[in-house]
């Protein structure tokens, strides 16, 4: 062996003795990272959706389509892998989601993909002016109140 395979097989040694031991020591913070930014994002979209229909903004079809097609992609992702079991607010400090999730998982889903609904059809109308944002932006908010009050402590 060279001393820089001899130094790689060390290396990879340790990263397999230590691979074990984080994922013992897991926190579950990666998770809360990733769907507490995925929620981030969709807010921070309809937040400038919903400053153009209410006239705090002026209106711009090409920042607007931009903003409802990032909600429709944020709704295409898969929400399995970040909503682990156990990683409820019961378990833990920093998340305010409730264990229910876990006793209804296909529910969760069901009003995860009721938003991507309400999203496709916003991403139609967002580029074609703000008269029709109003309907199709308090379509999706009321996906995520109904996710909320079913899913998330409250304040
Ligand atoms: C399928 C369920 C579901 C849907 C749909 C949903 N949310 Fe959430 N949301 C949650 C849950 C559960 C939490 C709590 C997550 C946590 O604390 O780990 C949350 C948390 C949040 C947070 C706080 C994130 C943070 O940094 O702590 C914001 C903001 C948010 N959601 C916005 C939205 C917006 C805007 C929509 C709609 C466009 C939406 N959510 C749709 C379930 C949902």
């Amino acid at each position: 062996m060279t001393t820089v395979t001899r130094l790689a097989a060390l290396a990879l040694g340790a990263a397999l003795v230590a691979a074990p031991l984080t994922a013992t020591a897991q926190s579950f913070d990666n998770h809360l990272a990733a769907r507490k930014g995925e929620m981030q994002i969709m807010s921070f979209n309809l937040g400038i959706l919903g400053g153009m229909a209410r006239g705090n903004m002026p209106y711009d079809a090409e920042a607007a389509q931009a903003a409802a097609d990032n909600l429709v992609a944020i709704s295409q992702l898969t929400q399995t892998v970040q909503w682990a079991e156990g990683s409820d607010n019961m378990e833990l400090s920093n998340t305010r989601a409730l264990p229910a999730i876990w006793d209804d998982f296909a529910d969760f889903q069901a009003k995860w993909a009721s938003f991507g609904e309400r999203a496709v059809a916003l991403q139609a109308v967002a580029g074609q002016g703000a008269e029709g944002l109003g309907a199709a932006i308090g379509g999706v908010g009321g996906t995520c109140q109904a996710c909320h009050e079913a899913y998330r402590q409250p304040n």
